[in-house]
């Protein structure tokens, strides 16, 4: 008996070594992303874009402005936005966001969150994904932040593990796994059947600091980060063996056998972005059987803010930085053989988007990546007369979407057309 168990035994993991945890291609919906080796196809032809971030669209009211930025985009030859997939707001918001007309779909209160799946809650995302579809865009939707923005981990960490816990939680503490879970499987269930969705994300860009302290649990060789990915992924794949999954991390480096670092003011400095840190492993993340491709962020001036323009750095530039990154990732993708996209990246100050844009795009197109610039940019909208105030420092002004600086406008038309023409060369690739 026990032989023929573990001959079975066998049997299954053979075939599902074969398989992965993907289900056979044959049986995907009509419309839905798939992967074969780095390249993403539709409906059997490959699939390479330019995608625009706007956490903004499913803030906005009026629905003049949606198709208004949607129409923009597909004329700007953009085939994926990436938007959040979650809006959280302590009960104690609950007034300001009545007045204001905030979006929110969580409201947390004493320990426990309620879905609001209202008119001022889920639907507005209802729409945006509905309407996405109508301008041939499909939607990477992620399920929490690593950051206090619009609500992410840290008010579950806050409500359910208390005051005086640590970002670490998030990803160890069983009860906040299954509270993440329920939101998650909310969310699953309501799109799962969209072919306008191309890809959930299990956070935006986790890590093992937050805005709260970190914690003992997440730290290098604890690979904290990596398991919670798996046990997500394989969560999410079980309620929707359909849609692609990916991380949403930042595409930080656990180089285990090398110090990778720099000198500065005559000190060696390990990389934060290599040594494991951050929390992430990229290339171990990669190899997760459920997670069909890679994500990653490039962001030097916050990265190394305090090293930037010091003669001792060793020749280092913002531009010939972001390079070797992108060159990095390109390495892993080959050894997983799966695909990477270049989800999110900045430099601050035009000149500096002028000249460095063109450089980064290029090697990642180069490269095959698809990319997602941070962030679309959208002039015109209407809603109350363009003045509208949202959360934090973001606000319509003068019909301008929110401006954190790394916006980027039709009316900045050198650093635009960048973006416009590698819409046409991805276009051409994906034929
Ligand atoms: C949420 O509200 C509670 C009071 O109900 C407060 O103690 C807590 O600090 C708030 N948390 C966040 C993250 O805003
Ligand atoms: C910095 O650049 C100069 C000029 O290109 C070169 O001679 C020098 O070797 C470089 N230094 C380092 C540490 O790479
Ligand atoms: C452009 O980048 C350099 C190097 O990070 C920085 O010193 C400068 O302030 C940036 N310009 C703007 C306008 O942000
Ligand atoms: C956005 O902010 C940057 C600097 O923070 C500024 O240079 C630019 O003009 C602003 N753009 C718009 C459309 O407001
Ligand atoms: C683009 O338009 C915005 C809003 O009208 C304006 O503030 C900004 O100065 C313009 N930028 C350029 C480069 O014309």
């Amino acid at each position: 008996m026990r032989h023929v168990l573990l001959a079975w035994l066998f049997c299954i993991a053979a075939a599902v070594g074969t398989l992965g945890s993907k289900v056979p291609a044959g049986k995907t919906p009509k419309g839905f992303a798939t992967t074969k080796g780095r390249s993403f196809y539709v409906d059997g032809k490959p699939f390479y874009f330019v995608g625009a971030n706007s956490y903004w669209l499913p803030l906005l009211t009026l629905q003049d402005d949606i198709h208004a930025t949607f129409k923009e985009m597909r004329a700007s030859g953009i085939k994926v936005l990436r938007t959040w997939g979650f809006n959280a707001i302590n009960a104690t918001e609950l007034p300001f966001a009545h007045e204001s007309g905030l979006t929110y779909y969580q409201v947390w209160d004493n320990g426990e969150w309620k879905l609001n799946d209202g008119p001022q809650g889920l639907k507005r995302l209802d729409n945006v994904i509905e309407t996405a579809g109508k301008y041939g865009i499909k939607v990477i939707l992620a399920f929490t932040n690593n950051w206090v923005g619009y609500g992410g981990s840290e008010l579950y960490v806050n409500h359910i593990a208390g005051a005086g816990a640590t970002h670490d939680a998030f990803y160890s503490d069983p009860r906040i796994v299954a509270s993440y879970q329920r939101y998650v499987k909310a969310i699953v269930n309501r799109y799962k059947k969209s072919a306008n969705v191309f890809a959930w994300e299990l956070m935006n860009e986790a890590r093992c600091l937050g805005d709260l302290r970190g914690g003992p649990a997440c730290a290098p060789g604890t690979d904290l980060i990596s398991h919670w990915y798996k046990g997500q992924a394989a969560f999410v794949r079980k309620l929707d063996p359909y849609h692609l999954i990916t991380t949403g991390g930042e595409g930080h480096f656990y180089k285990r056998d090398e110090d990778i670092g720099y000198w500065l003011d005559g000190q060696w400095i390990s990389d934060y972005n290599y040594n494991g840190q951050a929390g992430e492993d990229f290339d171990l993340d990669l190899t997760l059987d459920d997670i069909d491709f890679g994500t990653y962020h490039i962001y030097p001036q916050f990265w190394y803010g305090t090293t930037l323009d010091k003669p001792d750095r060793d020749n280092f530039t913002i531009s010939d930085w972001g390079l070797q990154w992108i060159k990095d990732h390109a390495e892993s993708a080959k050894k997983a053989n799966k695909p990477v996209i270049l989800e999110e990246f900045g430099v601050m100050g035009l000149q500096n988007k002028t000249e460095i844009y063109p450089k980064w795009v290029q090697t990642a197109l180069d490269t095959d990546h698809s990319i997602l610039p941070w962030q679309f940019g959208m002039l015109g909208l209407k809603e109350k007369d363009g003045q509208r105030y949202f959360k934090y420092e973001d606000r319509l002004i003068d019909g301008a979407s929110p401006n954190d600086s790394f916006t980027i406008y039709k009316n900045q038309t050198a650093v635009w057309s960048v973006f416009t023409n590698a819409a046409k060369v991805q276009a051409a690739k994906s034929r």
